[in-house]
């Protein structure tokens, strides 16, 4: 997970952005720490985490931030966008409405963020096939359509998370 003496070529800042509960927090935890919680508590404000990662024989500061999906949590809006050269679209496979509101978010990201900014679409809790209730073809075909990468994660499982973050920051180097 990085060692912190090591001296650092890049920073990379990486914004996660989706609605309330889909695991966008854990999904970094996972990431950052190779932690996860079921009971992770709705992110207030902003945080952020870092994990410096080889890319090409370079090291990267990966500097990713974390907001509250519900809008009365939020932080402001432009600084949280500001510098980002990455983000992050999380839905839950599980809950239709979650990825019904993706629009709504990649145009909040557009209006707010660089043009160039490297996306990927997430469709996370893949662990609950059970209880799908979006289709990967649907998310394929919507990714496709705007240009997006897209991954279906599990960050209970550790599935892809990795994978998510390196599509990113590799695409961005
Ligand atoms: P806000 O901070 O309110 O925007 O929510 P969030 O998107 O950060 O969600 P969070 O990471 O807090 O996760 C919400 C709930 O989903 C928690 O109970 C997590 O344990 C659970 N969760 C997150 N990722 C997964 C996953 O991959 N699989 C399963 N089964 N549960 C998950
Ligand atoms: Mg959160």
């Amino acid at each position: 997970y990085g060692d912190p003496s090591q001296k650092i070529d890049y920073v990379f800042k990486v914004v996660l952005i989706g609605d309330s509960a889909v695991g966008k927090s854990q999904i970094l935890a996972r990431f950052a720490r190779n932690e996860f919680s079921l009971d992770s508590k709705a992110t207030i404000g902003v945080e952020f985490q870092t994990r410096t990662l080889l890319i090409q024989h370079k090291s990267v500061k990966a500097q990713i931030w974390d907001t509250a999906g519900q809008e009365r949590y939020r932080a402001v809006t432009s600084a949280y966008y500001r510098g980002a050269v990455g983000a992050m679209l999380v839905y839950d496979i599980t809950k239709r409405q979650t990825f019904d509101h993706i629009p709504r978010w990649l145009e909040e990201l557009r209006g707010h963020a660089d043009k160039n900014i490297v996306i990927i679409l997430i469709g996370n809790k893949s662990d609950l096939e059970d209880e799908r209730a979006v289709p990967t073809e649907d998310a394929k075909e919507f990714a496709q359509k705007e240009g997006l990468f897209f991954l279906e994660t599990s960050a209970l499982e550790a599935t892809n998370v990795e994978d998510a973050f390196l599509t990113v920051l590799t695409e961005i180097f």
